[in-house]
């Protein structure tokens, strides 16, 4: 058995004495969308932003591809192939639009390598505002910009943390036809998010996070099915 794209096991990690993982297991497998739901607080944060090794774990392991990588530092997971779209979005403000999408770029092997020409294609909004700061454009060109910022790491895993959180409802359309566009061409993604329509229309698997666990993991038609956990667990 070859081991999964992302393995998250028995994590444990909190703010100084503050624990909020007790133990989050969850592998996600190569092209593959999975999300990570649960309520306000639940961990969901803290989880993604032990995994990319901005917060030291406690205990527990994270493998990307079988390697070991629990507490490396971040530039070492985005090589091992995991990009990230943080909640918030995170634009370097003094950076324009071109220099935040090519400050952490990296190209690797492979026909669907992401260039700069390619992420314009995708967003073709960037590209006429590619004389701007990242400080300057909206609130929906910050997501897409920060989506193309990760893209040009050239993932493996692509981890979007609250991607539509704040936006219209016409722009969060559009970043869900990216990440269903991004699905189509065979990119695993991690998504958290609060919409859960949305989220069971793109994604195969779910797992739920309470407390700083997974309580529950299933199929789109296990996460809907009457009286499941969506009633037993995310009463948002
Ligand atoms: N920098 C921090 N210092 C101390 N405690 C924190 C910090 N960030 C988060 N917490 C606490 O850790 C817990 C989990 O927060 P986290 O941000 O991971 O939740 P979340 O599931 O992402 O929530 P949301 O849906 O609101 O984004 C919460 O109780 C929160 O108050
Ligand atoms: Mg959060």
């Amino acid at each position: 058995m070859t081991a999964p794209l992302l393995r998250i096991e028995a994590l444990e990690a909190g703010y100084g004495a503050a624990q909020v993982l007790f133990g989050v297991t969850l592998d996600i497998e190569a092209g593959s969308v999975t999300t990570l739901i649960g309520r306000n607080g639940m961990g969901k944060t803290t989880t993604i932003r032990t995994v990319f090794g901005l917060i030291r774990p406690k205990a527990g392991r994270v493998q990307v591809e079988g390697r070991d990588l629990a507490g490396a530092p971040p530039y070492r997971i985005a090589q091992a192939g995991l990009g990230y779209v943080p909640e918030g979005r995170h634009i370097f403000p003094r950076l324009g639009v071109e220099e935040n999408l090519t400050a952490t770029a990296a190209s690797r092997q492979g026909r669907s390598a992401w260039t700069l020409e390619r992420v314009y294609q995708f967003f073709p909004r960037l590209k006429e505002r590619r004389g701007n700061l990242g400080t300057q454009l909206s609130g929906g060109e910050q997501q897409m910009l920060a989506i193309g910022r990760a893209l040009m790491t050239n993932p493996k895993l692509l981890v979007l943390d609250e991607a539509t959180e704040g936006l219209a409802p016409v722009v969060r359309a559009e970043i869900w036809q990216v990440l269903e566009a991004l699905k189509r061409e065979g990119l695993a993604i991690l998504v958290v998010d609060k919409n859960l329509e949305a989220l069971a229309r793109l994604a195969d698997r779910h797992a739920i996070l309470e407390k700083g666990e997974i309580v529950w993991t299933g199929t789109t038609p296990d996460l809907k099915a009457p009286g499941g956990p969506i009633e037993r667990y995310l009463a948002f």
